[in-house]
């Protein structure tokens, strides 16, 4: 893993110091952040400003993008923009374009067709800006692991240019905001997957960006250490001023975000607040055992006006609030009912609203967690 570190961050310093086609912007730039940074030490976050002219509001704007591999179209055209202070998250299948997108906006890849602005420049011909104004931290690792959590944090602070004076308070600040200042002297290689996935993110915090990048940044981490990164990304949003825009494929995951967009196919199917997502799909889901199955399927329609079906071994149907029917349900219907369970609408009863199939059915191979989801909301379980 360490072997992929040094070349990608190389040739970030190469892009950096011999800048791309501007020479004079990517100085003056480098300046500009080299005075953020020691302004930003001295008077904390709340005093930050956007340094080279980002719009106060949206801190991305993506349209009619589009990218192909050969015959591949892994981005089919999309459009959506981040406002300033925002969790945006990108959620789809394996293989749906998030990462595609995500190099994209973070000047990694080219696009085939289509604009990027990301906190006020182009990502396609501004990229040494946009590098200034984002941290990245991406699935695979690229801590040098035979080095300390210092030795890394310093060498991305040389290249990104953080003022000498300024490089320790800030380490200090982000290292305790992931809880490991104490272990700063600590040989990466001796850190647990999820204790180098928080400096990853200390690490990309590091600079001040605005942006913050998270392509997948739990993925592969068992569940209490995926809580716990949560935990320390929702406390960095209460602490900096910053615009998180992330990807995922854990449906849990996308309600940390304030909104979603969800994609499937290189194409974005809807795109909202998780609770307006599920709210615009509508309805509870409830599903009833009785003595008379048909009988109970006869009455749903002649008193309430409800289709049902049987599924899954009960009657089954829709309604747009469970808690609010099934009391009904045992005052006025003549069937006796065994059982009751009810619903809600899940963000993956979203996806297969606006795609047809489940995220777990799309990404192909992995029928068991589908099926145990489907044993969940049988049982009654929901999130
Ligand atoms: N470098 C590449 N060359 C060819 N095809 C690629 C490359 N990167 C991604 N793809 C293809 O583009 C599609 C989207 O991939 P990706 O953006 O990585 O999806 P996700 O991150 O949502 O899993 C997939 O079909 C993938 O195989
Ligand atoms: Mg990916």
């Amino acid at each position: 893993m360490e072997s992929n570190a040094a070349p990608m961050a190389v040739s970030y310093a190469i892009t950096l110091v011999a800048g791309q086609s501007d020479r004079a912007r990517a100085r003056e730039a480098a300046g500009m952040a080299a005075q953020t940074g020691m302004a930003q030490t001295g008077t904390g976050p709340d005093a930050r400003q956007f340094h080279d002219g980002a719009g106060p509001e949206t801190v991305i704007t993506v349209s009619g993008l589009v990218k192909r591999y050969g015959d591949v179209e892994a981005v089919r055209g999309i459009d959506f923009t981040v406002a300033r202070g925002e969790t945006f998250g990108f959620l789809g299948p394996n293989g749906a374009g998030k990462s595609t997108t995500i190099k994209i906006l973070c000047t990694l890849a080219n696009a085939t067709a289509g604009t990027a602005i990301v906190a006020g420049h182009d990502a396609a011909t501004e990229r040494d800006a946009v590098r200034r104004n984002i941290g990245l931290v991406f699935q695979d690792t690229t801590l040098d692991t035979y080095l300390t959590a210092e030795q890394n944090l310093r060498f991305h602070a040389e290249l990104y240019g953080v003022p000498r004076a300024a490089v320790l308070p800030r380490m200090r600040q982000v290292l305790e905001m992931v809880g490991l200042w104490d272990r700063k002297d600590s040989l990466v290689s001796t850190y647990s997957g999820g204790m180098q996935r928080r400096l990853e993110i200390a690490r990309g915090l590091l600079h001040a960006p605005h942006v913050l990048f998270l392509d997948e940044p739990t993925v592969g981490l068992d569940p209490q250490t995926r809580s716990s990164i949560w935990a320390y990304i929702n406390d960095l949003k209460k602490r900096e001023d910053i615009t998180i825009f992330l990807t995922t494929h854990y449906m849990d995951e996308a309600e940390h975000c304030d909104r979603i967009a969800i994609i499937d196919h290189g194409k974005i199917v809807a795109i909202d607040t998780p609770e307006a997502l599920k709210a615009s799909i509508g309805k509870d889901r409830v599903q009833i055992h009785t003595a008379d199955d048909q009988r109970a399927i006869a009455e749903l329609t002649a008193k309430f006006g409800i289709e049902a079906a049987v599924h899954d071994g009960a009657v089954t149907f829709s309604v747009a609030s469970g808690e609010q029917f099934v009391p009904r349900l045992f005052t006025e219907f003549s069937v006796p009912i065994q059982s009751v369970s009810v619903s809600r609408p899940s963000l993956d009863d979203v996806f297969m609203s606006y795609t047809g199939s489940t995220i777990r059915d799309a990404e192909g191979g992995a029928g068991n967690e589908f099926m145990r989801n489907m044993a969940k909301m049988r049982s009654g379980g929901r999130r």
